[in-house]
C-alpha cells in the first residue's frame, strides 16, 4: 500500500520554501541531505551516479504499485545537469507519476533514485527534497488569486515565513531586481499590480513558473505547462523554456507535440505502461514503430 497519494495536493506547500545549496560537487559528502538516520548503515550512491558527475537525476529500476497495479514498472531514466529533457506517453503512461517519486510524493517498492550524490530521493521527504532544488509545477496552476503577481512572487521569495511578516519587511534592492527580471522572463511585467485572479489561465501557469524560480532550483519539473493555452501563450512558453534552458535543468511532461518538437533538442523520452519504451531525438521516437503503436496509431505529428 503506497503512504503517499496525489490526492489533496497543496503544491504552494512546498513552493513556498526556501530552497538551499545541495552541495558541491567531486568532494560533497555522499550522505549530505539524508539527515541523522540513528545510526543505521546509509545508502550509497549507485556506482553508476559515482563515476558519472554530470549526471543530476537518477532513477533506476523504480517499481510502484497502487492497490496491485503497477503504474511504474522498472523504469530507469537519468538526467544529465543542465539538460531538458521531454517526456511524453499516453494517458495513463505514468508520467506524473514518476514526477510524484522524485518529489517524494509517492514512495515507490522498489528501485533507486538520487538527485545529484548527495541526496537519496526515496530517504528524504517532500520538504528535504524542494529544499535540495526540485521545483514542481503541477497540472493545474495554484497561485494566491487575491494577491497581486508581484506579492505572490515576493511570498514565494520569502519561504517560510508569515504572508504577515513578508509583507512588513523591506525587500532589497536585489531581491526587488530578481522579482522584477522573472517579471520579464515570464511576460507579466505589466501585469505586476493585478491580482492574480484576474490573469488568464496561460498567464497562471506562468506566474506558477515565477513562483518556481524565486527558489532558484536546479532541477524544473513541469507537469503539462501548455494544457488549455491559447496558441500565442504556446508560443510565449516556447520562448520562456527557451529562455530557462541552461539556467536551470528541466523536466516536462506535455501531450502537445507540437510544443515538444518545438522545444525538444536532446532526449524525448516516452512511457508507456509505467515504462520507458522509447528514447533518443524526437526524429527516432517518431518513426519508432512500438511509439506509433503505443499511440495507437494516433499521428506523433
Ligand atoms: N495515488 C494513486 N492511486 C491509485 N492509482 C493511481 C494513483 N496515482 C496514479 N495512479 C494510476 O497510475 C497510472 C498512471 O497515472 P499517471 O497520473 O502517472 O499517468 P499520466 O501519464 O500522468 O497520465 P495523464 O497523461 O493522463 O496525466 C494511472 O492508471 C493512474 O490511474
Ligand atoms: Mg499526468
Amino acid at each position: 500500500m503506497i503512504a503517499n497519494s496525489r490526492k489533496n495536493p497543496n503544491p504552494r506547500e512546498s513552493l513556498i520554501l526556501r530552497t538551499g545549496p545541495a552541495g558541491g560537487e567531486e568532494e560533497a559528502d555522499p550522505f549530505l541531505g539524508l539527515g541523522s538516520r540513528g545510526g543505521r548503515p546509509k545508502p550509497k550512491p549507485p556506482g553508476a551516479m559515482r563515476r558519472q558527475t554530470r549526471i543530476l537525476l537518477f532513477l533506476e529500476r523504480i517499481s510502484v504499485a497502487f492497490d496491485g497495479f503497477r503504474a511504474i514498472n522498472d523504469l530507469t531514466l537519468y538526467l544529465k545537469q543542465g539538460e531538458l529533457r521531454c517526456v511524453i506517453g499516453p494517458n495513463g503512461a505514468g508520467k506524473t507519476t514518476v514526477m510524484d517519486i522524485i518529489t517524494g510524493r509517492t514512495r515507490p517498492d522498489s528501485g533507486s533514485a538520487w538527485f545529484t550524490r548527495d541526496l537519496n530521493l526515496l530517504a528524504a521527504d517532500e520538504v528535504a527534497i524542494a529544499q535540495a532544488g526540485i521545483g514542481r509545477k503541477f497540472q493545474k496552476p495554484s497561485v494566491f488569486e487575491n494577491l497581486t503577481v508581484f506579492q505572490n512572487l515576493e511570498l514565494a521569495l520569502a519561504g517560510p515565513k508569515s504572508v504577515w511578516r513578508t509583507f512588513r519587511a523591506r525587500l532589497t534592492g536585489q531581491e526587488r531586481e530578481f522579482i522584477g527580471e522573472t517579471l520579464e522572463r515570464i511576460a507579466l511585467t505589466e501585469e505586476r499590480g493585478r491580482p492574480a485572479g484576474f490573469l488568464s489561465h496561460g498567464q497562471k501557469q506562468w506566474l506558477e513558473i515565477g513562483i518556481l524560480l524565486m527558489q532558484r532550483p536546479k532541477l524544473l519539473l513541469l507537469d503539462e505547462p501548455v494544457a488549455g493555452m491559447t496558441p500565442g501563450e504556446i508560443e510565449r512558453t516556447i520562448d520562456l523554456l527557451g529562455d530557462l534552458e541552461g539556467r536551470h535543468s528541466i523536466m516536462v511532461v506535455e501531450h502537445d507535440m507540437e510544443f515538444i518538437r518545438a522545444i525538444a533538442r536532446e532526449t524525448v523520452t516516452v512511457l508507456h505502461q509505467g515504462s520507458v519504451l522509447a528514447e533518443g531525438s524526437m526524429d527516432h521516437i517518431q518513426n519508432h514503430p512500438a511509439v506509433i503503436e503505443a499511440y495507437l496509431g494516433e499521428p506523433l505529428c
